[in-house]
């Protein structure tokens, strides 16, 4: 699909769809739009009418068009013009885009109002939508069913935007890649092959990749990590990609990320209401991590980035830890295991310890780690944990202009009291209540003085129900908040 900004008037569109972005407080026609009523006797004011369009935010309305230049118009409502924000636009032009896929249009015009918005973010918001809504995963289907695809697509006033579709659509393809790896199951996303995925990056990208393999991890004794592993048939792997720019980087940051391609919850099997069959989006994190390099790696930005993920499987055999075991982490902090659920925080406290080494400027984790977030947040926010005000609000401003909702939760010392072990340093998991916050508190005691956030991306990493840009399925959360905050 080709996406290219266009100084063509409405009037002289032609191509089987148009669509046209309204604010509730512009039905009156005006400008151009008006000009193509005319054009079109009066055909925008009467489906207006009609349908009672309103201009509200998320709602459309299609009609044909006879004998016109084009066959069908398709109106979508903006909101108030003073209260457009960019996601707004990301989600219109999703809504569009389903719509033309719908109505068979192979080429299509979108023409959005500018409002308050910058040209560039408002090019490259509307093609993150469109190519976002309209990515369909046909891998595990054996008839590849690609009806109605759309060839071109033309940004009509935003001639000279190609930087910022270009830009969108590389950032696109490292959510791709992220909801690859996220919707994959476990018999296909394993720490083997997510070694693989990396090497490739690395090859793609020309990326330095460092792998250490099980006896590798046992030499920087990362008691924790191994702990989770020990009951998988296949081998765990630590993957460590670098991004480096060639100038002198302006930053150093590292993004560590879950990677558990799948939490069965080891001998505290998870039963009950949890569905133990979404556990292979326990790589959520890690997902995001790679989908990131995948962009940055397309976008060359100034600014040197770590990936980095303790990838293994928590699963139950022979050599499962058993609950009350005592591990011992690469920082030589010791940790009862009181529950095999409560892995990523395990695996994380050892990829933080290796990850302070690198002598980064900040860290970021992100991990699909509590259902406790979720609860406390919902499916569509993430939680943000961090000691270091302006690291936070970077972030924040970062899920912001992503559309990637984000949200503060306070780093509560105090709950450690609740991990208190009589034998061992700490416990691995604490009070029930407040569980996403000790899950928080408990990686903190693995970072020493680097700026760090913790995100509990638990709940948005996967959408039960279609939403905007994102269908059923995988989001590829993360990705755009990750690479907006490294560019800043
Ligand atoms: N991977 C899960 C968290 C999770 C739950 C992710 C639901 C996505 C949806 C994590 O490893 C886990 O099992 N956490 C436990 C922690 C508990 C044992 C303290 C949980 O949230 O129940
Ligand atoms: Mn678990
Ligand atoms: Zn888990």
């Amino acid at each position: 699909m080709k996406v290219q900004g266009s100084a063509i008037e409405l009037t002289d569109f032609s191509g089987d769809g148009l669509a046209i972005g309204l604010f509730d407080n512009q039905l009156e026609l005006s400008g151009d739009i008006a000009n193509l009523d005319g054009a079109l006797s009066g055909l925008i004011k009467e489906v207006i009418a009609d349908a009672e369009f309103k201009g509200k935010l998320g709602s459309t309305v299609t009609t044909r068009v006879a004998g016109g230049r084009f066959k069908k118009l398709i109106l979508v409502g903006l909101g108030k013009a003073d209260q457009l924000k960019l996601d707004h636009i990301r989600r219109a032009a999703a809504t569009i885009a389903k719509t033309a896929r719908r109505e068979k249009c192979k080429t299509l015009g979108i023409s959005l109002p500018t409002g308050n918005l910058e040209a560039s973010n408002l090019a490259q918001a509307i093609t993150e939508g469109v190519e976002l809504a309209l990515y369909k995963d046909l891998r595990f289907k054996s008839e590849k069913d690609e009806n109605g695809k759309i060839d071109t697509i033309a940004l009509i006033g935003l001639v000279g935007q190609e930087a910022a579709i270009e830009t969108a659509q590389k950032i696109c393809s490292g959510i791709f890649l992220t909801r690859e790896l996220v919707a994959a199951p476990a018999n296909y996303v394993t720490p083997i092959t997510m070694a693989e995925m990396a090497q490739d990056l690395a090859k793609t990208y020309g990326m330095e990749l460092t792998i250490l393999e099980q006896e590798d991890c046992e030499k920087l004794g990362m008691g924790a990590f191994l702990g989770v592993a020990q009951a998988s048939d296949i081998p765990p792997k630590f993957i460590h990609l670098v991004y480096k720019p060639t100038g002198t980087p302006r930053k150093k940051v590292a993004i560590v990320g879950k990677g558990l391609t799948f939490d069965s919850g080891g001998l505290n099997l998870k039963v009950g209401a949890a569905s133990i069959e979404m556990m292979k989006t326990d790589m959520g994190g890690a997902g995001a991590t790679f989908g990131a390099a995948k962009a940055i790696g397309e976008l060359k930005p100034d600014v040197e980035v770590h990936f980095i993920s303790a990838v293994t499987e928590n699963m139950v055999s022979g050599k499962a830890i058993h609950p009350g075991d005592i591990l011992t982490a690469s920082n030589g902090k010791t940790i009862e295991i009181n529950n095999t659920d409560a892995e990523g925080r395990l695996t994380l406290a050892d990829a933080l310890v290796y990850t302070e080494k690198l002598g980064v400027e900040a860290i970021v984790d992100l991990a699909t780690l509590t259902g406790a977030c979720v609860i406390a947040l919902g499916n569509d926010i993430a939680g943000l944990w961090s000691p270091n005000d302006d690291l936070a609000n970077g972030l924040l401003a970062a899920s912001e202009t992503a559309g990637e909702k984000l949200w503060r939760m306070p780093m509560e010392e105090s709950y450690f009291d609740s991990m208190k072990s009589p034998l061992a340093d700490m416990k691995n998991t604490g009070a029930r209540a407040g569980g996403a916050i000790s899950a928080a508190v408990f990686l903190k005691q693995f970072v020493k003085d680097t700026p760090w956030a913790h995100l509990d991306v638990a709940g948005p990493v996967w959408a039960d129900k279609e939403n905007g840009y994102n269908g059923v399925g995988a989001t590829g959360y993360g990705v755009r908040l990750l690479v907006n905050w490294v560019m800043s």
